[in-house]
């Protein structure tokens, strides 16, 4: 078991955590919880509901990203009220990042806010989506849209859930796990190297996991409502954003994140900052955990105008987040729009020795 404690809630990583999480809202006295889940993890959820006994129940939802919407919010808010939820319940959210990001949301605004624990069942909702304190849901606008800045009293990594959770899922998280590895440095991003041969289900998830999350967790701590600090998290986000959205979210998002860390790295490179050495490692580990690294738009008018209206950007300006070395990423990097012409256009082919030209 490893325990974060940085972030002002504690954060528990384990094989399984309804010991734990029993224990903690024993300590907290909590009389009654409700544990809402995403229907694809309704056996766990159950198995924990079990865990913490009695004045416990359990109810399900289908969720996905086409389900975090305000209309299951109402529907999860509607469940709430027929069950006698007040604000003397404990509502404990288990699932991958659309369940955090919605039951979180559902916890920051039912009867005005409700006490929450996420148990975080994907390894995109374990390393990423879980801590932070944003909430929310997608509208019809853009993912993202409406939400709150709400901590979690505590949150669970149920390392033992990630054996259902499929392949294809599993390397969604990865991306992120390899951007926070460029943020710490050699470490971290080593010991990844050294895993990235191995198949993904005999990987140490507690360990890489544990990793992970104390990167997030220290640079959330140093900047919680983004004002700066917070947006080397963002590393090979800014293209990653463009991509998944010119192509209408064809591409996912951990897939097009791969895509944005090399485009980071080629614009890092071709403005004088990072070495043509760390760039290519960071590729052979992309690589080698079968991320991808060729963008399939050659649209780059419309990735330059959806980076631009990035809500990331600042007064129009197109900013970066970028690599000085392994282990040192700096942010509000401008970059002249011909470079990053010329990078967009690099990104289309595979890597080769045009790379470091
Ligand atoms: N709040 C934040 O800071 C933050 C950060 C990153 C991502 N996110 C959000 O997280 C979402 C993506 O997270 P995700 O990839 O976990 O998506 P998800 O929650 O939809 O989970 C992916 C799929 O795996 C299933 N699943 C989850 N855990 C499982 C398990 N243990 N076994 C079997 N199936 C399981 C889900 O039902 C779903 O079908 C996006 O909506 C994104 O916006 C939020
Ligand atoms: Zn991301």
């Amino acid at each position: 078991m490893t325990r974060i404690e940085s972030l002002g809630y504690p954060i528990t990583i384990d094989h399984d955590t309804a010991r734990a999480l029993a224990k903690f809202l024993r300590e907290r006295g909590t009389a009654r919880t409700i544990v809402l889940c995403d229907r694809n993890v309704a056996e766990r959820a159950h198995a924990i509901a079990k865990t913490i006994g009695r004045n416990t129940t359990v109810l399900t939802f289908a969720l996905g990203e086409r389900r975090k919407t305000i209309r299951t919010v109402e529907r999860v808010y509607a469940e709430l009220a027929a069950a006698g939820a007040d604000r003397t319940t404990t509502l404990v959210g288990v699932g991958g990042g659309v369940a955090g990001d919605l039951f979180g949301f559902v916890a920051a605004t039912y009867m005005r806010g409700v006490p929450f624990v996420n148990v975080a069942t994907s390894l995109v909702a374990m390393v990423d989506a879980s801590i932070g304190g944003k909430t929310g849901v997608d509208l019809p606008a853009g993912k993202n849209l409406a939400g709150a800045f709400r901590d979690p009293l505590a949150v669970f990594c149920d390392i033992d859930s990630l054996e259902t959770l499929p392949e294809k899922q599993l390397r969604e998280g990865l991306g992120e796990v390899v951007k926070h590895g460029i943020i710490e440095g050699d470490d971290v991003f080593a010991s990844l190297e050294v895993l990235a041969p191995h198949p993904l289900r005999k990987w140490p998830w507690e360990t890489v996991v544990a990793d992970s999350l104390r990167i997030k967790a220290m640079v959330v701590g140093d900047d919680k409502f983004e004002a700066g600090a917070r947006e080397v998290l963002n590393l090979g986000h800014t293209f990653g954003h463009a991509i998944e959205k010119v192509t209408n979210y064809a591409v996912s998002h951990g897939d097009a994140v791969s895509m944005g860390l090399r485009a980071a790295g080629l614009l890092a490179l071709r403005t004088g900052r990072f070495s043509g050495d760390e760039h290519l490692r960071v590729l052979a580990l992309l690589a080698l955990l079968r991320l991808p690294l060729v963008s399939p738009t050659t649209d780059h008018d419309a990735l330059l105008a959806a980076m631009t209206s990035d809500k990331k950007t600042r007064a129009g300006q197109l900013r970066f987040v970028l690599p000085r070395t392994i282990g040192d990423v700096e942010f509000g990097v401008a970059v002249p729009l011909k470079t990053v012409r010329s990078v967009l256009a690099r990104v289309n082919a595979s890597p080769g020795a045009a790379e470091l030209r």
